[in-house]
Protein backbone atom coordinates (compact mmCIF):
# COMPACT_ATOMS: atom_id res chain seq x y z
CA UNK A 1 0.00 0.00 0.00
CA UNK A 2 1.86 3.19 -1.02
CA UNK A 3 1.18 6.77 1.29
CA UNK A 4 -1.41 7.93 -1.16
CA UNK A 5 -3.88 4.98 -0.63
CA UNK A 6 -3.57 4.81 2.79
CA UNK A 7 -3.90 8.49 3.57
CA UNK A 8 -6.90 8.46 1.54
CA UNK A 9 -8.10 5.56 3.88
CA UNK A 10 -7.96 7.46 6.76
CA UNK A 11 -8.87 10.51 5.65
CA UNK A 12 -12.30 8.91 5.51
CA UNK A 13 -12.10 8.10 8.89
CA UNK A 14 -10.98 11.45 10.43
CA UNK A 15 -12.12 14.82 10.82
CA UNK A 16 -10.14 17.38 8.45
CA UNK A 17 -8.23 18.63 11.65
CA UNK A 18 -7.16 15.40 13.15
CA UNK A 19 -6.51 14.50 9.56
CA UNK A 20 -4.25 17.72 9.08
CA UNK A 21 -2.85 16.14 12.39
CA UNK A 22 -1.92 12.70 10.52
CA UNK A 23 -0.24 14.39 8.13
CA UNK A 24 2.24 16.33 10.52
CA UNK A 25 2.77 12.80 12.92
CA UNK A 26 3.91 11.41 9.54
CA UNK A 27 6.27 13.99 8.98
CA UNK A 28 7.86 14.59 12.09
CA UNK A 29 8.25 10.42 12.36
CA UNK A 30 9.67 10.00 9.15
CA UNK A 31 12.62 12.81 10.01
CA UNK A 32 13.09 10.75 13.20
CA UNK A 33 12.95 7.71 11.41
CA UNK A 34 15.54 8.36 8.80
CA UNK A 35 17.76 9.91 12.12
CA UNK A 36 17.37 6.64 13.92
CA UNK A 37 17.94 4.75 10.69
CA UNK A 38 14.65 2.76 10.85
CA UNK A 39 12.51 1.25 8.36
CA UNK A 40 10.45 4.38 6.51
CA UNK A 41 7.92 2.12 5.10
CA UNK A 42 6.76 0.85 8.05
CA UNK A 43 7.13 4.00 10.05
CA UNK A 44 5.02 5.91 7.54
CA UNK A 45 1.99 3.23 7.60
CA UNK A 46 2.08 3.53 11.44
CA UNK A 47 2.29 6.75 11.69
CA UNK A 48 -0.59 7.27 9.09
CA UNK A 49 -2.61 4.42 10.53
CA UNK A 50 -2.08 5.55 14.78
CA UNK A 51 -5.38 7.53 14.83
CA UNK A 52 -7.24 5.56 12.51
CA UNK A 53 -9.75 4.33 14.90
CA UNK A 54 -10.15 7.45 16.86
CA UNK A 55 -13.56 8.70 15.53
CA UNK A 56 -15.13 5.10 16.02
CA UNK A 57 -17.59 5.89 18.61
CA UNK A 58 -17.34 4.40 22.05
CA UNK A 59 -19.58 1.29 21.67
CA UNK A 60 -17.88 0.06 18.65
CA UNK A 61 -14.76 0.47 20.24
CA UNK A 62 -15.48 -1.53 23.46
CA UNK A 63 -16.96 -4.41 21.04
CA UNK A 64 -13.78 -4.86 19.41
CA UNK A 65 -11.67 -4.61 22.79
CA UNK A 66 -14.32 -7.73 24.11
CA UNK A 67 -14.33 -9.72 20.70
CA UNK A 68 -10.35 -9.11 20.37
CA UNK A 69 -9.42 -9.75 23.45
CA UNK A 70 -7.64 -7.00 23.90
CA UNK A 71 -6.50 -6.05 27.68
CA UNK A 72 -10.11 -5.73 29.27
CA UNK A 73 -8.77 -3.36 31.86
CA UNK A 74 -8.82 -1.07 28.83
CA UNK A 75 -12.21 -0.26 30.07
CA UNK A 76 -11.46 0.55 33.01
CA UNK A 77 -9.74 3.62 32.19
CA UNK A 78 -10.83 6.83 29.94
CA UNK A 79 -11.69 5.72 26.51
CA UNK A 80 -9.17 8.13 24.80
CA UNK A 81 -6.92 4.98 25.34
CA UNK A 82 -8.82 2.48 23.34
CA UNK A 83 -8.15 3.93 19.97
CA UNK A 84 -4.24 2.79 19.71
CA UNK A 85 -5.13 -1.09 20.72
CA UNK A 86 -8.44 -0.99 18.68
CA UNK A 87 -6.39 0.80 16.09
CA UNK A 88 -3.57 -2.18 15.73
CA UNK A 89 -6.81 -4.37 15.06
CA UNK A 90 -8.56 -2.78 12.59
CA UNK A 91 -5.15 -2.27 10.43
CA UNK A 92 -5.28 -5.98 10.47
CA UNK A 93 -8.41 -6.87 10.07
CA UNK A 94 -10.21 -3.94 7.87
CA UNK A 95 -6.84 -2.42 6.27
CA UNK A 96 -5.20 -6.00 5.94
CA UNK A 97 -1.67 -5.13 7.21
CA UNK A 98 -0.33 -7.42 9.41
CA UNK A 99 2.76 -6.12 10.67
CA UNK A 100 3.21 -6.80 14.48
CA UNK A 101 5.99 -4.26 14.22
CA UNK A 102 3.40 -1.47 12.98
CA UNK A 103 0.29 -2.21 15.10
CA UNK A 104 2.84 -2.35 17.84
CA UNK A 105 3.95 1.32 17.00
CA UNK A 106 -0.03 2.01 16.48
CA UNK A 107 -1.07 0.00 19.84
CA UNK A 108 1.02 2.04 22.28
CA UNK A 109 0.72 5.51 20.82
CA UNK A 110 -1.12 6.76 23.36
CA UNK A 111 0.16 5.39 27.03
CA UNK A 112 3.60 4.18 25.90
CA UNK A 113 5.00 1.46 28.16
CA UNK A 114 8.54 0.38 28.95
CA UNK A 115 10.62 -0.94 26.87
CA UNK A 116 9.41 0.16 23.60
CA UNK A 117 10.86 -0.58 20.63
CA UNK A 118 12.55 2.03 18.64
CA UNK A 119 9.70 2.11 15.92
CA UNK A 120 7.18 2.61 19.19
CA UNK A 121 9.10 5.05 20.06
CA UNK A 122 8.83 7.21 17.19
CA UNK A 123 5.21 7.18 16.88
CA UNK A 124 4.69 7.77 20.74
CA UNK A 125 7.33 10.75 20.57
CA UNK A 126 5.77 12.04 16.77
CA UNK A 127 1.95 12.02 18.38
CA UNK A 128 3.38 14.18 21.02
CA UNK A 129 6.03 16.74 19.47
CA UNK A 130 4.36 17.18 15.91
CA UNK A 131 4.45 21.18 15.10
CA UNK A 132 0.64 21.16 15.98
CA UNK A 133 1.14 20.63 19.49
CA UNK A 134 1.69 23.64 22.29
CA UNK A 135 1.52 21.49 25.76
CA UNK A 136 3.71 23.08 28.18
CA UNK A 137 6.94 21.36 28.37
CA UNK A 138 6.47 19.94 24.85
CA UNK A 139 9.53 22.44 23.44
CA UNK A 140 11.96 20.73 26.00
CA UNK A 141 10.91 17.80 24.50
CA UNK A 142 11.95 18.87 20.67
CA UNK A 143 14.90 19.87 22.08
CA UNK A 144 16.42 16.89 22.90
CA UNK A 145 14.69 14.01 20.75
CA UNK A 146 17.07 13.63 18.35
CA UNK A 147 19.68 13.52 20.64
CA UNK A 148 18.13 11.03 23.11
CA UNK A 149 14.77 9.94 22.12
CA UNK A 150 14.18 7.85 25.20
CA UNK A 151 14.60 10.75 27.66
CA UNK A 152 12.15 12.19 25.34
CA UNK A 153 9.88 9.88 25.81
CA UNK A 154 10.10 9.94 29.58
CA UNK A 155 9.70 13.27 29.42
CA UNK A 156 6.88 13.06 27.82
CA UNK A 157 5.57 10.36 30.07
CA UNK A 158 6.05 12.73 32.61
CA UNK A 159 4.73 15.49 31.37
CA UNK A 160 1.48 13.62 30.89
CA UNK A 161 1.13 11.92 33.85
CA UNK A 162 1.37 15.46 35.98
CA UNK A 163 -1.19 16.84 34.17
CA UNK A 164 -3.47 13.80 34.17
CA UNK A 165 -3.04 14.41 37.78
CA UNK A 166 -3.49 18.22 37.72
CA UNK A 167 -7.17 17.01 36.31
CA UNK A 168 -7.66 14.09 39.01
CA UNK A 169 -7.70 11.62 36.21
CA UNK A 170 -6.61 8.41 35.83
CA UNK A 171 -3.02 7.32 34.31
CA UNK A 172 -2.63 3.61 32.67
CA UNK A 173 -0.18 1.43 34.76
CA UNK A 174 1.83 1.64 31.26
CA UNK A 175 2.87 5.28 31.29
CA UNK A 176 4.00 4.82 34.88
CA UNK A 177 6.28 2.20 33.61
CA UNK A 178 7.41 3.74 30.77
CA UNK A 179 8.07 7.01 33.60
CA UNK A 180 9.67 4.61 35.77
CA UNK A 181 12.24 2.86 33.08
CA UNK A 182 13.57 6.34 32.65
CA UNK A 183 14.48 7.03 36.06
CA UNK A 184 15.92 3.84 36.27
CA UNK A 185 18.54 5.31 33.33
CA UNK A 186 18.76 8.09 35.53
CA UNK A 187 17.07 10.47 32.71
CA UNK A 188 16.37 12.83 35.32
CA UNK A 189 19.51 13.29 36.65
CA UNK A 190 20.43 16.86 35.69
FE1 LIG B 1 -4.12 8.90 19.19
FE1 LIG C 1 -2.47 11.28 17.17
Amino acid sequence: MNREQALEMVRQQLPIKRYEHTIRVMETALDLAEHYQLDLKKVELAAIFHDYAKYRDAKELKRWIIQEQLPQDLLDYHQELWHGPVAAKMLEKEIGICDPEIQSAIYWHTTGKQHMSQMDKVIFIADYIEPGRSFPGVEEVRQVVYDDIDKACWMAARNTIIFLISKNQSIYPDTFQLYNEGLGRNLNAE
